[in-house]
Formats: C-alpha cells, sequence, structure tokens
C-alpha cells in the first residue's frame, strides 16, 4: 500500500526548472485571462447569445479547469518544494482531468453539428438549435464525460501494489500511474481500449462528418465571396478541432512508439497548457463578433468610470428632471 505518490515532472531537469516554470505559468495565466474574458463577454453580451457562442463559453470553461487541474502541482511543487500527493488527491485529479478531456471532445463534436445546421441548414438554424437542444447537448457533453470516467477511475483506485511511488508525470494520469503498478490491470486496459477507443473515434467521426457535409455544400455555392463567408463562419472551429485532435494524437503516437516518457511529458505539457490558451485567441483574433463585443465592453467601461461621465450623468440628471418640471 501506498501514503502517497511522488510527483516528478518537469522538475527533474534543474537547469531548465526555473526558466521552464514561468514559462508555464505565463502560458497558464494568459490562458486563463483569456478564456475568463471569453465566458465574461458571452454572457454579458447580448449579442454573443447564440448556440456557438454558448458551447464557446463552455469550451473556455473546461479549458480553464482542465489546465488547472493539470498544472497546480507544478506550481505547488515550485512553490513548496512538495511533491506528495496523497492518493485520493491523485485519484480525483486523475478523474476530473479525464472527465474535462472527455467533455471537450463532445462539445468539439457539439460545435461541428451547430456549424453544420448553420452552413447546410441556415433557414432552419434557429429552429433546429433551439436553447433546448443546446441545453440537452451541454448537459449530455458534461454528464457523458463524467460518468465514462467513473469505471476508471475506479479501477486504478483498486491497484494495491506499486513498484515505486514515483510518478514520472507531473500529474496524475492513468497512463504514468499504470506505469508503476503490480496490479492486474487487464480491466482497466480492456475498459480504455474498447469503450475509450470507440468514443474518440465516435466522436470524432461525428466531426469530421459534419466538416464533409460544410465542406460539400460550402463547394456547392456559386459566388466566391459567398463561399468565403460560409468558410470564414467555421473556420475558427475548424482550427480548434484539428488543433485538439492532432495535439491527442501526437501525444498518444509519442506514449505508443517509445517508452520515453520526456517526449510525453512535452507534448502533454503542450496540451495541458499551450492549447487551451490559444482556443480564444483563435476566437478572438479571427471573429468579428468577439471583437466587437469586446470594444463595447471596454466602451461601456470607459464611459462608466471616466471623469466625463460623472458630467454627462449629471448633466443627464438636471435634463431629466428639467423635463419632469
Ligand atoms: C453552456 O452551454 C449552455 C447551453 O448552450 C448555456 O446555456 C450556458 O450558458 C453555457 N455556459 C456558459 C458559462 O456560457
Amino acid at each position: 500500500m501506498i501514503k502517497g505518490f511522488i510527483l516528478h515532472g518537469i522538475s527533474d531537469i534543474p537547469e531548465l526548472h526555473v526558466f521552464t516554470f514561468f514559462l508555464i505559468l505565463f502560458i497558464y495565466l494568459l490562458g486563463l485571462a483569456g478564456n475568463l474574458a471569453i465566458v465574461l463577454l458571452v454572457c454579458l453580451d447580448v449579442h454573443l447569445h447564440n448556440p456557438m457562442y454558448f458551447f464557446l463559453s463552455n469550451l473556455s470553461i473546461i479549458d480553464m479547469s482542465s489546465s488547472t487541474t493539470a498544472l497546480h502541482r507544478i506550481f505547488i511543487a515550485f512553490a513548496t518544494q512538495n511533491k506528495i500527493v496523497s492518493p485520493k488527491a491523485c485519484m480525483a485529479e486523475l478523474y476530473i482531468f479525464c472527465s474535462l478531456t472527455s467533455n471537450e471532445l463532445c462539445i468539439l463534436a457539439a460545435m461541428s453539428y451547430d456549424r453544420y445546421v448553420a452552413i447546410c441548414r441556415p433557414l432552419h438554424y434557429h429552429t433546429i438549435m433551439s436553447r433546448r437542444l443546446c441545453g440537452l447537448m451541454t448537459l449530455i457533453s458534461w454528464g457523458f464525460g463524467f460518468i465514462e470516467m467513473v469505471p476508471t477511475v475506479f479501477f486504478v483506485s483498486q491497484f494495491t501494489c506499486y513498484i515505486s511511488k514515483e510518478i514520472d508525470h507531473y500529474f496524475c494520469d492513468v497512463l504514468p500511474i499504470r506505469a508503476i503498478t503490480c496490479s492486474d490491470t487487464s480491466l482497466l486496459d480492456l475498459y480504455i481500449l474498447s469503450f475509450g477507443n470507440i468514443n474518440i473515434s465516435t466522436l470524432l467521426l461525428l466531426t469530421i462528418t459534419s466538416y464533409i457535409f460544410i465542406i460539400k455544400s460550402i463547394l456547392r455555392i456559386r459566388s466566391s465571396a459567398g463561399r468565403s463567408k460560409a468558410f470564414y463562419t467555421c473556420s475558427s472551429h475548424i482550427m480548434v478541432v484539428v488543433m485538439f485532435y492532432s495535439s491527442i494524437f501526437l501525444q498518444y503516437i509519442a506514449t505508443v512508439s517509445g517508452s520515453n516518457m520526456g517526449s510525453n511529458i512535452i507534448f502533454s505539457l503542450f496540451n495541458t497548457s499551450v492549447v487551451p490558451m490559444l482556443n480564444p485567441l483563435i476566437y478572438s483574433l479571427k471573429n468579428k463578433d468577439v471583437k466587437s463585443a469586446l470594444r463595447r465592453k471596454l466602451l461601456w467601461i470607459q464611459i462608466n468610470f471616466s471623469d466625463t461621465t460623472v458630467k454627462d450623468k449629471s448633466q443627464r440628471m438636471n435634463e431629466f428632471s428639467t423635463s419632469v418640471k
């Protein structure tokens, strides 16, 4: 039985330690700020109250939570030199992180369906993508993500025998823990290989199918202006999907092809810090709606918190009172 695991990871490379730490901290904070801005904008700006942006802000919440779950141990270890994590905390981390990843795949599939309806059935967009359907899709994504990982964390928590208590990773993930156990892993393997793979392939297939339909109908548009407009409405989402799946795929290749945990850690760091930071960036830089919403909010802040407004307000108050008289 093990009382606590020791998480290695980036701290094993002393020369790189401080630099890597600040780089990761910087990227993490940037991602947090960007995603928080997206969530706030979507909440506050009525122009962004449509399915695409509801899904986007859900995605931002997932990104913030999963990067926090994955990276917080690095920050704790740096500040306190304490790399020990209790088995319970480890299982909780594993559960939350895996569920959020699964949830993210579902939301990406839902977003591609949303783009499919917007481009292939534009006249019925508002009746098909009703609030009810969006709410249902979001609920299923969150519910499915968190239910699907219950067996995984159950199987992992049944491990009693470990050859080492040092985890070769910077947070508790399934494979690094599986690598140090000497308990029977067949149930876990079976579950991951069957259900996990079916799940990822199904969601990937759904996403790709939506895009095949989208591309087909974009190619059918006669005018080039119409074509680029149609492409424009889904380009951000294509970028996010391609980035997310290719980073998962690269990490998978790195895990399967070599026993080298170092490259695995680097891919994983990329997935848990850079990818979550890029989502809001892609959407806000490429997107007119988000940009103008941001401008409106900044203007609103300026008007409400600058000196001229105090005059403005009193002026308006004066006008108001004279009109009452
Ligand atoms: C997540 O999606 C649902 C359904 O589309 C929406 O009602 C909710 O506001 C979204 N969450 C956030 C934080 O925007």
